[in-house]
């Protein structure tokens, strides 16, 4: 039997339609193979939406996504909209599409794939064997707490100001989230806060140490986010899965990206309770090399890959498409920001290519 699917690509701006055009073709041959049929239909999201419409994310994208049964977003922003009003900004879109779809729990592996141990910045003995997942929480914390925006003081001065806050249902099921994949991982869940400062991190604690009792099987430890960010690049192998709100995810998850040699391979879900979630890349959309054919489109592939397998439960196709990367990574195809000596130099496309011969 054929499973069908209707996929809303979302390509964005700057590299996100080359790459996107990769994972397309990717997705279309392990469909063939797998007997997967997609529908592809694409929506306007970030600054190509601002051009076309005036805003970063149009009710039609937002509908459109809630009627797939999964999102593909590849990258939005670049210098062009960074003088807009914040309400008329790409990355406003990427917190509306969060918000509109209800996805609290980001899923961002940084997992260093032996070939690439030379990529990173740092030394091999230091991240050879690094498997991290951060789940960070994404439709709550300081990015939507209110009050917020500049105000004026009865002094005349201007005030700028967010609010980070969490009820204790919203720690709970992002908590929870991370609970279940420790347990189909290594069995470690390291929480990260700021409990020593902030009541919001004291409130984060302790529902997620109350929760604990019901994963006994768990081992579950808290620090604080200054000091994970000195244990992530000091010993980054004493973490399996970390839970933590959404700044201090938002940083932790790019330097556990950087551990693994470039943010260009990594992949990430958002999830929320019901269908559709939303599949892309950590990185952003480098408009410095857009239009090039110099962008590494890994990550969006394994996006994809993260798609079929979380998204669709379509986990031979998944594996597949990981397959055809690590095999083309083994043939020694890099592109230029995980180029390294005797390696074969490739751009976008013949990246797709290569992938492409490697799956059939
Ligand atoms: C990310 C990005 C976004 C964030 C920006 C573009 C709004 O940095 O997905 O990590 O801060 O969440
Ligand atoms: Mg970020």
């Amino acid at each position: 039997m054929t499973n069908s699917y209707r996929i809303t690509l979302l390509p964005g701006d700057g590299i996100g339609p080359e790459i996107i055009a990769v994972a397309v073709e990717i997705l279309k041959a392990v469909g063939k193979q797998c007997d997967i049929e997609f529908t592809f239909t694409e929506a306007l999201m970030g600054g190509a939406a601002i051009e076309a419409t005036g805003e970063p994310l149009p009710q039609a994208t937002l509908e459109t996504c809630r009627e797939s049964d999964a999102v593909l977003l590849a990258a939005i922003g670049g210098y062009k909209w960074d003088h807009l009003p914040r309400h008329q900004r790409p990355e406003t879109g990427l917190l509306g599409l969060r918000a509109g779809l209800e996805l609290f729990a980001n899923l961002r592996p940084a997992k260093i794939l032996p070939q690439l141990v030379d990529a990173s910045p740092l030394k091999g003995e230091i991240v050879e064997g690094v498997d991290i997942m951060v789940v960070r929480e994404l439709t709550g914390g300081v990015y939507f707490g209110e009050p917020k925006g500049i105000f004026r003081t009865e002094t005349g001065q201007q005030r700028g100001v967010n609010t980070m806050a969490y009820t204790d249902a919203e720690v709970d099921r992002i908590a929870k989230v991370a609970f279940e994949i420790a347990q189909k991982r290594n069995r470690q869940l390291c929480s990260v806060d700021k409990a020593n400062v902030l009541e919001v991190s004291q409130l984060w604690r302790d529902r997620v140490s109350a929760l604990s009792s019901s994963y006994p099987e768990i081992e579950l430890s808290h620090l604080y986010v200054d000091n994970a960010a000195m244990q992530l690049v000091r010993a980054p192998k004493q973490f399996d899965t970390i839970v933590t709100g959404n700044l201090f995810g938002d940083i932790l998850s790019d330097a556990a990206a950087m551990l693994t040699g470039s943010i260009g391979m990594l992949p990430s879900a958002s999830m929320g309770e019901g269908k559709p979630a939303v599949f892309e890349p950590v990185h952003g959309s480098a408009p410095d090399i857009a239009g090039e054919d110099k962008a590494n489109p890994l990550a969006q592939v394994l996006s994809a890959a993260m798609m079929l397998r979380y998204g669709l439960d379509e986990a031979t196709a998944a594996d597949k498409i990981e397959q055809a990367v690590f095999q083309v990574l083994d043939q020694g195809y890099r592109t230029g920001d995980i180029m390294s000596d005797g390696m074969t130099f490739v751009g976008c496309q013949q990246m797709g290519e290569a992938l492409l011969k490697a799956l059939s």
